[in-house]
């Protein structure tokens, strides 16, 4: 119990950290549900290449699946008509975008998400004649902190001491309790002592009167 109580306290110091990782649309993680279309420096779709990241977007009027271990993601995306935003199957988000100029989805994004494996995946509603342009996913994975070892080491061994400290004492206690009921024992054994000789002397007293005297 004491050794896993000390696991437990080096376990509180390893802390994670959370990094951004960004996956660019062209990248094999990225899947595509139907047809697609690359913008990119040789095939631009505007003149604004310079702004996506890795100089690359996708227009596509399926589906996109992305899966990824983390605790957040930001999708980069541009989409006109109907579509569901979904997560582990669940739909977060039914977007209906009409107009060009609506196009902002800068708020597709969920963050405080389980640490497990997740799967985000945009679906156009059918026959919706709906395209996503997607420029880049972002997920935030959590890592184990490594520089934080030293600090799990610091603190197992500070909780060790503080142990061991909390053992010794509690003996110290338990033998000076220990101490004390033995001297009572002994100090209550003296009292008996001394009544038992008081009434022996007392009695002693009584049979010598009635000792018969010698004929
Ligand atoms: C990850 O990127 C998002 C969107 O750019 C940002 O809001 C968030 O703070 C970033 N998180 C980390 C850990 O860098
Ligand atoms: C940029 O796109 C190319 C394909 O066009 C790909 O091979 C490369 O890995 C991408 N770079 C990043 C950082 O995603
Ligand atoms: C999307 O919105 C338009 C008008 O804003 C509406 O006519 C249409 O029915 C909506 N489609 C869905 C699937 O909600």
């Amino acid at each position: 119990m004491h050794r896993s109580s000390i696991a437990l306290l080096c376990l509180g110091f390893v802390r994670a950290i959370l990094q951004n990782i960004t996956v660019d649309d062209t990248l094999p993680d990225i899947v595509y549900g139907g047809r697609k279309f690359q913008c990119n420096t040789a095939t631009p779709c505007d003149e604004s290449t310079d702004e996506l990241f890795n100089q690359s977007a996708t227009l596509t009027s399926g589906s996109i699946t992305f899966n990824f271990t983390g605790v957040a993601y930001y999708a980069s995306l541009e989409l006109l008509g109907v579509a569901d935003i979904m997560l582990d199957g669940e739909v977060l988000a039914a977007l209906n975008i009409t107009t060009l100029s609506d196009t902002r989805t800068d708020y597709i994004f969920k963050t405080g998400l389980n640490n497990i494996p997740h799967t985000l995946s945009i679906v156009p509603a059918a026959n919706s004649l709906t395209i996503i342009g997607l420029d880049q996913l972002i997920y935030t994975a959590s890592l184990p902190d490594k520089k934080s070892h030293v600090g799990a080491i610091v603190g197992g061994v500070i909780a060790g001491v503080a142990l061991i400290l909390g053992l010794l004492l509690a003996a110290l206690f338990a033998r000076r309790r220990k101490l004390i009921l033995r001297r009572n024992q002994r100090k209550s054994a003296v009292l008996r002592g001394i009544t038992v000789a008081r009434q022996n002397h007392a009695a002693g007293e009584e049979d010598a009167k009635e000792l018969p005297t010698s004929s």
